[in-house]
């Protein structure tokens, strides 16, 4: 699965996104170490905390189709605003903290308007991480 592969996978996955609160779809694919891919999209809730970011849900994804052991290599995240414009988005903290628990060296892509596509590992994203020993 080439970075651009991903890429449309998670542009893909936008499409789906359930965002009419903040209008601002986001889809995530997700790709582990056996080189299957998972997608997710937002899915907000008018009880605004309930809702879920799209790279949750991608995770999710992965963990039912391979279970606990699942590790993840790849992360590409994209969105789109009201506008339709392309809006490169970092994930938040919480899917940060849940990326390293399942891919602790796992790239991350923000995707941008055009070619633009930032990527860093999630280790530079969550430097000093809770983690809890096990
Ligand atoms: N969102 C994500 O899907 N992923 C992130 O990493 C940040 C935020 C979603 C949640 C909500 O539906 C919308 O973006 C605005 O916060």
């Amino acid at each position: 699965m080439t970075a651009t592969q991903l890429d449309a996978q998670a542009r893909q996955a936008l499409t789906s996104a359930y965002a009419p609160y903040s209008r601002l779809r986001v889809g995530a694919a997700v790709q582990s170490t056996t080189g299957h891919i998972y997608c997710g999209c937002n899915v907000e809730c008018a009880s605004f905390p309930i809702g879920s970011c799209a790279e949750r849900a991608a995770i999710a994804a992965a963990v039912l189709a391979e279970g606990p052991a699942v590790e993840l290599v790849a992360v590409a995240i994209c969105a789109l605003d009201d506008t339709d414009t392309e809006q490169m988005i970092p994930p938040c903290g919480a899917c940060r903290q849940l990326i390293l628990e399942l891919g602790p060296s796992a790239q991350v892509s923000f995707l941008g308007q055009g070619q633009v596509r930032l990527q860093m590992a999630i280790g530079s994203l969550l430097p000093q991480a809770f983690k809890l020993l096990r």
